[in-house]
C-alpha cells in the first residue's frame, strides 16, 4: 500500500501542522478547507514556520521552496479523488466528521485510506459512515504538530492490518513515534489529560485560585512544561469542551462533566489562543 499523495481536511492549527510535516517528509499534499481564506491562513502559518527554520539556519532556503512546491490548496472535496491517504482534521464534532467521511467515501478511490485526527471521537462510529470501515483509522497528532513526537494510532473495529501497517510506517517517515491504542473515548492521551484540564478549570470556577496561580502550581510543583490553563487555551477551549462531552457521553461518569465555566467561555467565543482570548489574552 504505497502512500504518495496526501489530502488534509481542515486548515486550522492541526491540519496545517499535519500538512507541513507531510510535505517536509516528501509527500505531495493538498490542504483543504471550506473557504479560500481558511486555507490561505493555514498556508501563511506554514510559510512563517518554515521561514523561521531558515532564519535559524536549520533549513536551506531551497529546501523550504521544495516543501512549498509540494503543497497546494483546495476548497473542492472532489480533489480527494487523487489522494492515497486523506487525513481529516476538521472540528471535533461527530456530525461534521460523519458527513465528511460519507462524502469522502463517495469521492476517494477504493484503495484510499481515510484517517481522522479526532482527539476523542470513536473511530468505529466515524468508519460506520463509510462503505469502507476496513480502510478507516485514527491518526491522532499532538499540538504543535511540527514539534511533538507522538502520534496515537487507533484502529476501528474493522481496520485492516495492512492499513494499520501503512499508517504506522508513514508516521515513522514523518519522524514521529506511533503508539497503538484501542478505540475508547479520549483514547489514552485525552482520557488522562482532559480531566486534569477540566479540574484546573473547576479550581478557578470555585474560586480556589486565579488562573496564573493554578498554572504556576502545576508548572513549579509538578514540573509540567506548561500550566493546564495555558495548555487549554493553546488546544482551543471549544475542542476541550467537545472532548469532555465525548468522555462524559462515552463513560457516563459524572467525573467527566464539563465545568460550567468552560461552557460559558465557549459560548462567549473565548476559545483561547486562536480567538485572542481564553483564560489569558493574546494578540491575534
Ligand atoms: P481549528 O478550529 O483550528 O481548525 C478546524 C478547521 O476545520 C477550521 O479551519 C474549519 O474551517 C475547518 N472545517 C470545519 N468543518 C469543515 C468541513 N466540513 N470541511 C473542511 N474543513 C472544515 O481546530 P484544530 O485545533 O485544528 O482541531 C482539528 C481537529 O484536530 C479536531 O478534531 C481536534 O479535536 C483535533 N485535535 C486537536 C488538537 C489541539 O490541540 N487543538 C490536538 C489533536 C487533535
Amino acid at each position: 500500500m504505497s502512500i504518495e499523495n496526501v489530502m488534509v481536511i481542515g486548515a486550522g492549527q492541526m491540519g496545517s501542522g499535519i500538512a507541513q510535516v507531510c510535505a517536509q517528509a516528501g509527500y505531495t499534499v493538498v490542504l483543504h478547507d471550506l473557504k479560500p481564506e481558511f486555507t490561505e491562513r493555514g498556508m501563511s502559518g506554514i510559510r512563517k514556520n518554515l521561514q523561521r527554520q531558515v532564519d535559524k539556519g536549520r533549513m536551506e532556503d531551497g529546501e523550504k521552496e521544495d516543501i512549498l512546491a509540494r503543497m497546494s490548496l483546495s476548497t473542492d472535496l472532489e480533489n480527494a479523488a487523487n489522494a492515497d491517504l486523506v487525513i481529516e482534521a476538521a472540528v471535533e464534532n461527530m456530525e461534521v466528521k460523519s458527513a465528511l467521511f460519507a462524502e469522502l467515501d463517495n469521492i476517494a478511490q477504493k484503495k484510499t485510506i481515510l484517517a481522522t485526527n479526532t482527539s476523542s471521537l470513536p473511530i468505529t462510529e466515524i468508519a460506520a459512515a463509510t462503505q469502507r470501515p476496513q480502510k478507516v483509522i485514527g491518526m491522532h497528532f499532538m499540538n504543535p504538530v511540527p514539534v511533538m513526537k507522538l502520534v496515537e494510532i487507533i484502529r476501528g473495529l474493522a481496520t485492516e492490518d495492512s492499513v494499520y501497517k501503512a499508517v504506522e510506517e508513514m508516521t515513522e517517515k514523518l519522524g514521529k513515534v506511533p503508539v497503538e491504542v484501542n478505540d475508547f473515548p479520549g483514547f489514552v492521551s485525552n482520557r488522562i489529560l482532559m480531566p486534569m484540564i477540566n479540574e484546573a478549570i473547576y479550581t478557578v470556577y470555585e474560586g480556589v485560585a486565579a488562573p496564573e496561580a493554578v498554572d504556576e502550581v502545576m508548572k513549579l510543583g509538578m514540573n509540567h512544561p506548561m500550566g493546564p490553563l495555558t495548555l487549554a487555551d493553546f488546544i482551543g477551549l471549544d475542542t476541550c469542551l467537545y472532548i469532555m462531552e465525548t468522555l462524559h457521553d462515552g463513560f457516563g461518569d459524572d467525573k467527566y462533566r464539563p465545568c460550567p465555566l468552560l461552557r460559558k467561555y465557549v459560548k462567549a467565543g473565548w476559545l483561547g489562543k486562536k480567538s485572542g482570548r481564553g483564560f489569558y489574552t493574546y494578540e491575534t
